[in-house]
């Protein structure tokens, strides 16, 4: 694959494996084991019948006829909401407890941000039958306290991250200090394509499902396989990842990534990380990130948890450097508009992460046999709270 990774764990110029002393055993043995162990038959087996049975896959690609006439395009939806626990990020963690039951573990860890990740790591815990604790940031568990009931009822133990911004970036780096100290029995299950390599080449395997079913689906559509454009918000960037992975090497389709700009990117609170980020090393990979001219990362700002963060992935630091993708950014403000927009043209409340995605169809121009398709990575019921305050309702 042309944009894929290379044996030493990098695209391009980043990624790697950037790890205290005490973590390399872990992240060695997960180096060495994961590709084997993914692409066994009998984990095939089961990851496919999972995603079937329990998650409910494929996720529909639905033809937004509303949405096409306003924007003057053919716009599908990927309907990763539709998903048991509403979003993609089930799809990683099914992958991740299975590798971790082959590995032996026995407790599992993660960070999470819009919680998304928690409840569908406290999901599978529970299927599994193995203990689970969850890091989030004192502000996340506060804006995203349906979230918190959820992993909580799922059996989880919800642990506030206190330091800096107090989210997403402070709950990694909690879960990462929990690991340095359980490096034998737990397996640390990272909710999108950051962190030390293999981590960003797994959760974009896992996340590949999204890319793969869109292929056929839009084949069935349209007769076509390639859409013109694909878009997805970017937190990490896993459900981008999972939505260019199958079109990558499809140089025709254009593939857009969407951050959060926050207030504004030069408010002094933004999440733009490509636009204000510079190359660096963040939670185990190089990559681009936000940071001082003493490289101290800079606390990120997003209304939206699962944006909230200074840095992206590295397979996607090294897509924004060579132009493979686009990368752009919209506000707080722009992204309420849209998700509303949505709930009225479309009867579907996105996540606010998914609004961003939304919201950048407002700047595009299209051509009117235009096939785009937007990743809808999430549902919205855990932000009623914020739309409900911003709106007014
Ligand atoms: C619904 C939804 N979309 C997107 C994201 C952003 O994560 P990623 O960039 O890894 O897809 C999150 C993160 O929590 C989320 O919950």
């Amino acid at each position: 694959m042309k944009y894929g990774v290379n044996e030493q764990g990098y695209y391009g110029d980043f990624g790697g494996a950037y790890i205290p002393e005490m973590l390399y055993p872990n992240v060695e043995e997960l180096r060495q084991q994961y590709l084997t162990i993914i692409n066994d038959d009998s984990f095939k087996a089961e990851f496919n019948q999972l995603l079937k049975d329990y998650v409910g896959r494929p996720s529909p690609l639905y033809y937004a006829k509303r949405y096409s006439e306003k924007y003057g395009a053919n716009i599908f939806f990927k309907r990763e909401d539709l998903n048991h626990t509403g979003s993609h990020k089930i799809n990683n963690a099914i992958g991740q407890i299975l590798l971790a039951k082959r590995l032996n573990k026995k407790r599992i860890i993660a960070e999470t941000g819009a919680g998304q990740h928690g409840v569908a790591t406290a999901t599978v815990c529970a299927l599994m039958g193995i203990e689970c604790v969850v890091y989030m940031g004192e502000i996340d568990m506060a804006r995203q306290a349906p979230n918190v009931s959820r992993m909580k009822m799922l059996g989880a133990k919800v642990v506030p991250a206190t330091s800096g911004s107090k989210t997403l970036k402070d709950a990694t780096n909690e879960a990462l200090r929990d690991w340095i100290g359980n490096p034998v029995d737990t397996h640390y299950i990272i909710g999108s394509v950051v962190g030390p390599y293999p981590y960003p080449d797994m959760v974009a395997r896992f996340q590949s499902i999204i890319s793969l079913e869109t292929k056929k689906q839009l084949f069935e559509h349209t007769g076509k396989e390639l859409p013109e454009y694909v878009m997805a918000c970017v937190g990490g960037g896993s459900n981008a990842m999972g939505m260019f992975y199958h079109f990558l090497d499809d140089e025709s389709v254009k593939l857009v990534a969407v951050e959060a700009a926050g207030k504004g990117v030069d408010s002094g609170h933004s999440a733009a990380t490509t636009f204000l980020g510079k190359e660096g090393v963040l939670h185990g990979s190089r990559t681009i990130l936000m940071q001082t001219d003493d490289g101290q990362v800079v606390e990120p700002y997003s209304i939206s948890a699962g944006l909230d963060y200074p840095g992206i992935g590295p397979q996607h630091a090294h897509l924004y450097k060579i132009n493979r993708a686009q990368y752009v950014s919209v506000t707080d403000d722009e992204a309420l508009q849209a998700g509303l927009l949505c709930c009225q043209l479309e009867g579907i409340i996105p996540a606010i992460e998914t609004a961003h995605a939304l919201a950048q169809l407002e700047k595009m121009k299209f051509s009117p046999t235009d096939n785009v398709v937007v990743c809808i990575s999430g549902r919205g019921d855990k932000d009623l709270d914020t739309y409900i305050k911003y709106f007014g309702y």
